[in-house]
């Protein structure tokens, strides 16, 4: 359908007219909010929006960098998802289609949602939950994580989702610092066919004499044998289901806070990102209409990622449920039971729009176009991708195989902080670029700064990505830490720019390319995790004197974990016995306390680390190690004789 035409030795899509001619975005769009960026904001707050008490004020901005949207308004998040839905004759609309793991379904219309939500809210409010209390959220995929957002978002009381691939020690950390009163969790989840224990991680990151938790609310999903503090747990078919379905959601200030989540900074401490109400969720609702495309009364919209990830909240929770639309939620793993789980899933839903991450994609191509060829796939029609760069051959297989050669793919580009999507091609408007998430949406500025903070135009120069003008959903602050908030994102170019940290460029066409993290955050399978964590992980284990992670380049999951450890002495008969004995004790070490998803790939154990006079470990040096290239400049080592040291010792492994 679409003419190519070859742009840096790849085809580009021109939009289909059809498309364009239905399309929410518009290119007219781009020029408003050019022209008037506040009004711009101003009439999306309100198109998608329903407000209790409308705004005075767009943008407060006096007390850069805190910003405060909509000055005025109020409004309950809870409110625009579900009841505002229902009132306008929606009710039996499907919101979710839920495909559990072992094949269990469920269908939850908008009025199915309200009682949940009502009921949930109540539920939490018996609990002596109240407005401005923290509640942390630890569950599987399930309505339930989604419902009892809600009835956070509902009452004002912001939540923190953990993901249920954190440990127990990572949930210990984000419920302190968030000082929260109540767990939500689950006894398990099904994850890879089998059940998998939740609660017991809730037990002993709650074994503490100083937890701040009061109650622990235990969804049954599995119905595996639970251990049980009665003076603490509940289980949420006792006090939910016995709640009252009437539940009045009263407004709170646009600037209430939503959620705190957590994310990994350059440092071991995960920063508490947190969001408030009315900016959050109009930036959330226009992305999720215009990005994605999506038109409530027709669309089957399916987002693959986990409600423990932004992605989760935005374009799960918040940003679908505001527009009233249709979607699937799946608990489970892409090959469980069997690898076209996920096609037969959208020819089962009839799925019209897809947003997952480019490390699936890889997956799928690896696995290969013959599983997903036996499906029908003829109802998708809009592809998105997120959470790294697709490179431009992942891009291609996933519109050809996936998309039937039809299908537009936006590659959006975001960040826990930025709350919503930010840079992406609109479906219907832009001639799409393979492996470039393109432009700024309406409504969005960023420039790319040199190494001196200038800006500059200059196709393939490398710099770095900044945000040059407040947006709606951007980060309130870092919970508890607003000197952080400003020395992390708001220094490094003066507190004019927003810093991203991450690496851009534009093309000859202007359009932009996003390069991956210029701090020391990894991205792996689009999730971040942090250097320094994983380092602090590992010398946290006895055998361990000192340890440097580096992120190397992998074919499936963007970067992998890569570990160079020094044992200490007293262990160094063990390694000399079973080094491999060793590696595995110590990758799992920082399964248990950080989560798999940390795990390193490779940990090579090493005598020396390099270190420049002043003691900083070079780990680009250990990069070009990791990834088997040349060894770089050494010139600034302390001794440059290391880097001979630690190929030798490798060599001989
Ligand atoms: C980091 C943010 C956004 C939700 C999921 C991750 C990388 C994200 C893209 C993209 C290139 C991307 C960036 C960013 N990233 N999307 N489309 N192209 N890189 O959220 O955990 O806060 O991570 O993910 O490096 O800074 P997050």
């Amino acid at each position: 359908m679409s003419t190519e035409s070859l742009s840096h030795g790849h085809p580009t899509f021109p939009p289909d007219p059809a498309l364009t001619a239905q399309a929410n975005g518009t290119e007219a769009m781009y020029a408003a909010a050019a022209d008037d960026h506040e009004g711009f904001w101003a009439e999306q707050a309100r198109k998608y929006l329903s407000w209790a008490t409308d705004f005075t004020q767009t943008l407060d901005w006096s007390g850069a960098p805190f910003a405060s949207w909509f000055v005025g308004g109020e409004l309950n998040a809870a409110y625009n998802c579900v009841d505002r839905h229902v009132e306008a004759g929606h009710g039996d609309r499907v919101a979710i289609h839920f495909e559990g793991e072992p094949g269990d379904s469920r269908t939850i219309t908008y009025a199915d949602l309200q009682r949940e939500v009502s009921k949930a809210a109540n539920a939490l409010e018996s609990l002596g939950v109240g407005k401005g209390d923290t509640v942390a959220i630890y569950l599987p995929m399930i309505p339930e994580a989604a419902i009892a957002m809600l009835a956070c978002a509902r009452i004002g009381a912001p939540h923190s989702v953990v993901f249920g691939g954190f440990s127990a020690e990572a949930l210990n950390t984000r419920i302190n610092d968030a000082q929260c009163k109540v767990v939500i969790t689950a006894d398990g989840g099904y994850r890879r066919g089998a059940p998998s224990a939740l609660k017991p991680a809730v037990d002993a990151a709650l074994d503490h004499a100083d937890t701040t938790v009061e109650k622990v609310l235990v969804v049954k999903r599995t119905g595996q044998d639970t251990p049980w503090n009665a003076d603490r747990d509940l289980w949420w078919s006792d006090v939910v289901d016995a709640a009252s379905e009437e539940h009045t959601p009263v407004p709170h200030d646009a600037e209430h806070p939503l959620f705190i989540l957590y994310t990994s900074g350059t440092t071991g401490k995960p920063k508490g990102i947190f969001h408030t109400t009315g900016g959050y969720l109009t930036q959330c609702a226009y992305t999720n209409a215009v990005v994605h495309d999506v038109h409530p009364e027709s669309d089957v919209y399916w987002c693959t990622a986990d409600i423990g990830w932004v992605t989760g909240h935005s374009y799960i929770v918040y940003g679908p449920l505001a527009l009233g639309a249709t979607q699937v939620m799946y608990e489970g793993t892409p090959d469980t039971p069997h690898q076209g789980r996920w096609w037969e899933i959208i020819q089962k839903y009839k799925v019209t729009i897809l947003y997952t991450a480019p490390t699936a994609v890889r997956t799928f191509m690896k696995w290969g176009h013959d599983i997903p060829e036996k499906f029908d796939l003829s109802s998708l029609r809009v592809l998105g991708s997120v959470g790294e760069p697709i490179n431009p051959e992942a891009w291609l297989w996933y519109r050809k195989y996936i998309g039937g050669d039809r299908c537009p793919i936006v590659d959006t580009w975001w960040q826990t902080e930025t709350g919503a999507i930010m840079i992406s091609p609109l479906p219907g408007v832009t001639t799409l670029e393979p492996g470039s998430a393109q432009k700024p949406i309406p409504g969005i500025c960023a420039e790319i700064l040199d190494d001196e903070g200038m800006p500059f135009a200059e196709a393939d120069k490398v710099g770095y990505l900044v945000l040059t003008k407040p947006w709606p959903a951007m980060l309130r602050g870092i919970w508890g830490d607003p000197e952080r908030y400003k020395q992390t994102y708001w220094s490094r170019f003066g507190e004019k720019y927003y810093f991203a940290g991450d690496g851009a460029k534009y093309d000859a066409d202007g359009n932009i390319w996003l390069l991956g993290r210029v701090d020391d955050v990894m991205n792996v399978s689009g999730h971040r995790l942090s250097t320094a964590e994983i380092e602090s992980a590992l010398v946290s284990h006895p055998a361990v004197a000192e340890a440097a992670v580096v992120g190397a380049s992998d074919e499936t999951t963007g970067q992998a974990v890569c570990a160079f450890v020094i044992v200490r002495s007293e262990h160094a008969d063990e390694v000399a016995a079973d080094e491999k004995a060793m590696i595995a004790e110590l990758r799992n070490h920082v399964a248990k306390e950080i989560g798999p998803i940390a795990k390193p790939r490779t940990i090579m154990i090493v005598t020396e680390l390099p270190k420049t006079r002043s003691g900083k470990i070079m780990r680009r040096l250990l990069k070009d190690v990791a990834e088997g290239r040349e060894i770089g400049d050494v010139t600034t080592l302390a001794d440059s004789s290391v880097m001979g040291v630690i190929k030798q010792g490798l060599g001989s492994d």
